[in-house]
């Protein structure tokens, strides 16, 4: 394990080279429906079979993208814009790509990513309603165009999601919740997860829907077949 570079951020590098196979994994969902928890899983489950990977997510996954996780997050943060707010998350991603994505990719690794573009699509298109073509070409642009090889989308009602969030909130003594987005209000949750099943309808080849409802060993094995499927592949 080299040190991490980031908050949330490890690596997982071993004596077996890959044989030139990268792949890059996205986790998708809304609040509270297991992406965090599953990509740990998912994590573990590559150690096991000692192939290199590194997991990450955003925004964050770079000491820069720490900053705007932040601003992005905090709701004591100053008022976003709507278009600031979109523009921070495509500059976090521009700097996690550069930094993490793309050398891990370059290295041969498998990078099992928490967020990326669908979710900028989903939460500023679909939820804040800005303008779905321009947020595509913002996050073209941000991404260099890069798209994963793999997205799992973790579909949960957004009354479990949001019960989840709040337990885990009440656990780590987190009351009121502190996270702008978790804050938001039940509607809004409900355009971004309708949001991210039309997304997964456009793009069927790329999105695995999992219905993340169950308990998470279940939910893991689903992810297991999946990441299974795409490195036989
Ligand atoms: N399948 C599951 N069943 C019950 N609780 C879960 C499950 N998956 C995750 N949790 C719990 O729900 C909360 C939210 O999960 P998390 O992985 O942080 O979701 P996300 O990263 O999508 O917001 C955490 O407290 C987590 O321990
Ligand atoms: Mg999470």
């Amino acid at each position: 394990m080299k040190a991490p570079v980031s908050r949330g951020v490890y690596y997982y590098s071993c004596n077996v080279r890959p044989d030139g196979m990268s792949l890059f994994v996205t986790f998708e969902g809304i609040e509270g429906s297991g992406k965090t928890t599953q990509i740990k899983k998912a994590g573990n489950y590559l150690k096991g079979k000692e192939i290199p990977f590194v997991v990450t997510g955003e925004p964050g996954g770079t000491p820069v993208g720490d900053e705007l996780r932040k601003i992005l997050l905090d709701r004591t943060a100053l008022a976003l814009s709507g278009r600031t707010e979109l523009l921070l998350f495509a500059a976090d991603r521009a700097q996690h790509i550069k930094e993490v994505i793309t050398p891990a990719m370059q290295r041969g690794e498998i990078v099992l990513c928490d967020r990326f573009s669908d979710a900028t699509i989903a939460y500023q298109g679909y939820g804040r309603k800005q303008d779905i073509k321009s947020v595509r070409a913002i996050c073209d642009f941000a991404s260099r165009s890069l798209v994963p090889d793999m997205t799992l989308l973790f579909d949960i009602s957004v009354d479990q999601g949001l019960g989840r969030v709040i337990d885990r909130a009440r656990r780590a003594g987190n009351v009121p919740l502190e996270d702008r987005f978790e804050r938001e209000h039940m509607k809004f949750h409900e355009m971004i997860r309708s949001g991210y099943l039309a997304l997964a309808e456009e793009d069927p080849d790329r999105f695995r829907v999992i219905d993340a409802s169950g308990d998470a060993a279940a939910v893991h094995r689903e992810v297991c077949i999946h990441l299974e499927g795409l490195i036989k592949r």
